[in-house]
């Protein structure tokens, strides 16, 4: 029986402490599809306890291959994976799942999932994906939403210019090129530290790859990987929501672990509201003023630019500041439904296509709201923490994609809040 839960959030109290990060979901899920490339165990250290990594854990025994966790890691087995499908519940609760296609195509040949389908952020188009595997040798048919691939014989090595520096297409890439018969170059690959961090583990499994991180990548296929320890980087992501927590009471605290050149984009951002950042030895250190300055202009653009998934975050902060802020999303055409329950909290947004005008009040009032997907979910809690009394916030397993015990970790900073049942 699913038990619907929701937080209950009094807001107004200042944050102050440390909070530690958790590894990168969106590390951790394109390394957890690498895996069933590997021969050998693979042992994923600093793996976060979301939902998104049970559901790739769900999908990698469906396949054939054990998936357990020992404490804050997931051991992958050894054995071969025998089967080439990935059930529509799987794929429909996840849609990067889409990641694993150029991985079990690579090691059988052949694979069936059915379309990621639409999401919370608006259309999920996977045409980046298909085109590139299309110019790898593989057959693609879709009909009734279901995809069959297979390769004439072996996947083989191709040049491949992205039309956008698509994330999930380029680790797709890597994953059916690593393997294959050749050479793939990706041009205009997407330069996202999540990417290097998939490419440090292959590498350790054998991979030869080269420059991960920048807009060329280039793989040379090798005949099978082996297994390999690897410790997942630090949830950059999450680093900005527990400084935006910290920001939007006023409060001071130290995130533990975060890599500031993983945020060096959204780093201007804080310090262009008046707070005060201070790299330490174990992360970094955040102050914030009484009240926030509102930002003037925030774009969302592909790494190192400022993050979209960081948008409806730094959103909820600029609702509770003092003036107007200007936020452009250009990578997802349906990435703004939070604001409606932002409104619902006393926020002053107008919306407009991909432009979102932010005039801060100067203070937001509690509500019972509702998540609509992750980061906007994330954006809801920041934005109750700073409200003035209490809200309730539904749907909170969009949250729990992506954020590990976070009623835990905000307590420990001193929040008022609490996980119900609803
Ligand atoms: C990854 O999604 C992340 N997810 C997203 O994080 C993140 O927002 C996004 O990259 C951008 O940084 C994971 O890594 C699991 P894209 P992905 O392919 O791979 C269009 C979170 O909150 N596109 O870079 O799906 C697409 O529609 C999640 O942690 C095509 O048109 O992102 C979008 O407009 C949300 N055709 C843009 O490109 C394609 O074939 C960027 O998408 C593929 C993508």
């Amino acid at each position: 029986m699913l038990i619907l839960e929701k937080l209950i959030i009094d807001g107004g109290t200042r944050l102050c402490g440390e909070v530690k990060l958790q590894g990168a979901k969106n590390s951790v899920l394109p390394i957890l599809a690498a895996s069933i490339l590997c021969d050998d165990e693979c042992y994923i250290d600093n793996c976060p306890r979301l939902s998104d990594c049970n559901v790739s854990m769900r999908i990698i025994r469906h396949l054939g291959k054990s998936a357990y966790r020992d404490g804050g890691s997931v051991i992958i087995g050894n054995e071969e994976i025998t089967k080439n499908d990935i059930p529509e519940d799987m794929m429909r609760e996840m849609r990067s799942s889409i990641t694993f296609l150029g991985a079990i195509i690579a090691k059988m040949g052949e694979a069936k999932i059915s379309l990621p389908g639409g999401c919370e952020l608006g259309p999920r188009p996977i045409d980046i994906h298909i085109s590139a595997l299309k110019q790898m040798g593989v057959d693609i048919s879709e009909n009734h939403g279901l995809i069959e691939c297979k390769v004439r014989d072996k996947l083989r090595g191709a040049m491949i210019a992205l039309p956008y520096p698509s994330v999930g297409a380029t680790e797709n890439i890597i994953l059916a090129a690593v393997l294959a018969k050749g050479t793939t170059i990706i041009s205009n690959a997407a330069k996202e530290p999540e990417i290097v961090d998939l490419t440090i583990f292959l590498r350790s499994c054998g991979a030869k790859i080269i420059g991960a991180g920048e807009s060329t990548v280039i793989i040379c296929g090798v005949e099978s990987l082996s297994g390999a320890y690897h410790k997942v980087i630090p949830d950059r992501i999450e680093a900005i929501s527990y400084m935006s927590a910290i920001a939007i009471t006023g409060g001071t605290g130290e995130v533990i672990g975060v890599l500031p050149e993983h945020i060096m984009a959204v780093i201007p951002i804080f310090e262009e509201s008046g707070c005060k950042l201070q790299s330490t030895d174990s992360g970094l250190s955040i102050t914030a003023p009484e009240r926030l300055g509102a930002v003037k202009y925030i774009r969302t653009m592909p790494y190192p630019a400022f993050p979209t998934d960081a948008q409806a975050i730094i959103m909820a902060l600029m609702a509770q500041s003092m003036g107007t802020s200007v936020f452009v999303e250009t990578v997802f055409s349906g990435r703004y439904k939070h604001i409606a329950e932002l409104q619902r909290m006393g926020a002053n947004i107008k919306a407009e296509d991909r432009v979102a005008v932010v005039s801060g009040v100067e203070r937001l009032s509690g509500a019972s709201v509702s998540a609509t997907d992750l980061r906007g979910g994330a954006a809801l809690v920041i934005a109750a923490l700073g409200a003035d009394g209490r809200s309730e916030i539904s749907n909170i397993h969009y949250i729990d994609r992506g954020y590990e015990n976070i009623e835990g970790k905000l307590k420990k900073l001193g929040a008022c809040i609490a996980r119900v049942n609803s």
